[in-house]
């Protein structure tokens, strides 16, 4: 089958999995109250078969790209096990995860060893006691051993996300390039979202990218072309530093036209969007391999429904009460 398209033209080189919604962090802007779990007690995460055979017809249809997300990816306990599973697929030559990074001291090393080929990391500030009151957890320094651990296992760079947060971390632009000065990280702000249970937050923090853009090209950044498969992020660099900036702007004009992002949930739902859509089912054909054609049919005959914008400039964030069941 050809590469998945939409009613728009774009091409979807690349797929989100989340493989559950747990998380241990509470992120100010995610899961201040901690994970807590929903739907009732049988619901059940993707099986490792049921992740085999959903990658395997994404694979077929032209994605190259596979990250797996959350919840946070690594609480998973066969976590070495779904990248391998993933690995099986030689059409993926990118599999990454998005990580808060509390394993990767540990484990890093296993996951290189598995097939995993990049990281994000989620590191909203430089200062331990900032990072503990933002996230609910006291782990700034085994985050930052992650980190140089993912270097010493051979990953010749790491990504760094970053939530933009008015009155929190959007001063705090000189500490990050000093941090990344010497060091192969891409970090990327980005800039906070609005979601349904995140509005009191979102009216106190929100900065636009802008700020940072400005401040970045002023003092000589410059910005860098993308590969198709990337995502939307604005790299700049700079002569004098080894790392890179990225700035994600979700909230700027034609943010949309160059998606090539598609999402499938930890229940095995397609969502076509981050914001607003209930998602398509698509556990039941997960069962056998003798329904790999049929769900390709599916996904391929539900992107006619996708839309060409989100609608966040509007408020309207969807069914989206918060990020953790799609991972961002
Ligand atoms: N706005 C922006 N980014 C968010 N993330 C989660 N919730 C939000 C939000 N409301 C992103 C963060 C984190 C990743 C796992 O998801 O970048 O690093
Ligand atoms: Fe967990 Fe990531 Fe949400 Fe933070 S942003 S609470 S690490 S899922």
């Amino acid at each position: 089958m050809s590469t998945f398209t939409d009613p728009w033209e774009r091409k979807f080189y690349y797929l989100r999995l989340s493989i559950t919604d747990v998380c241990n962090f509470r992120c100010s802007y995610c899961l201040p109250d901690g994970y807590r779990p929903t739907g009732g007690n049988n619901k059940s995460f993707l099986t490792l078969d049921e992740i085999r055979r959903v990658t395997r017809a994404f694979a077929a249809c032209g994605t190259e790209k596979i990250r797996l997300t959350g919840g946070e990816p690594s609480l998973r306990r066969d976590f070495v096990e779904i990248i391998e599973t993933v690995r099986q697929n030689p059409e993926i030559s990118n599999i990454a995860m998005t990580t808060n990074g509390y394993r990767m001291a540990r484990d890093v090393a296993r996951w290189r060893a598995a097939g995993l080929t990049s990281i994000n990391v989620s590191v909203d500030s430089l200062d331990a006691n900032q990072f503990h009151a933002i996230t609910g957890q006291d782990k700034f320094r085994q985050v930052m051993d992650g980190i140089d651990a993912a270097f010493t296992a051979g990953f010749d760079k790491v990504k760094v996300n970053t939530v933009l947060m008015r009155g929190i971390n959007h001063h705090s632009l000189q500490t990050f390039l000093d941090w990344i000065k010497h060091r192969p990280i891409q970090l990327r702000f980005i800039e906070l979202m609005e979601t349904g249970e995140g509005r009191d937050l979102f009216r106190q923090h929100h900065v636009s990218g802008e700020v940072i853009r400005e401040r970045l090209v002023a003092m000589g950044w410059q910005r860098r072309d993308q590969e198709r498969s990337a995502g939307p992020a604005q790299v700049f660099f700079h002569p004098d530093y080894l790392g890179e900036i990225g700035l994600i702007m979700p909230y700027e004009k034609n943010f949309c036209a160059s998606c090539n992002r598609l999402r499938v949930s930890a229940t095995g739902k397609l969502h076509l969007c981050l914001f607003g859509d209930g998602g398509i089912v698509l556990r039941d054909l997960l069962q056998s391999d003798s329904s790999q054609q049929e769900l390709q049919e599916r996904i391929a005959h539900s992107l006619l429904q996708k839309k060409q914008t989100h609608f966040l400039h509007q408020g309207n964030t969807g069914i989206t009460q918060n990020l953790s069941f799609i991972g961002g």
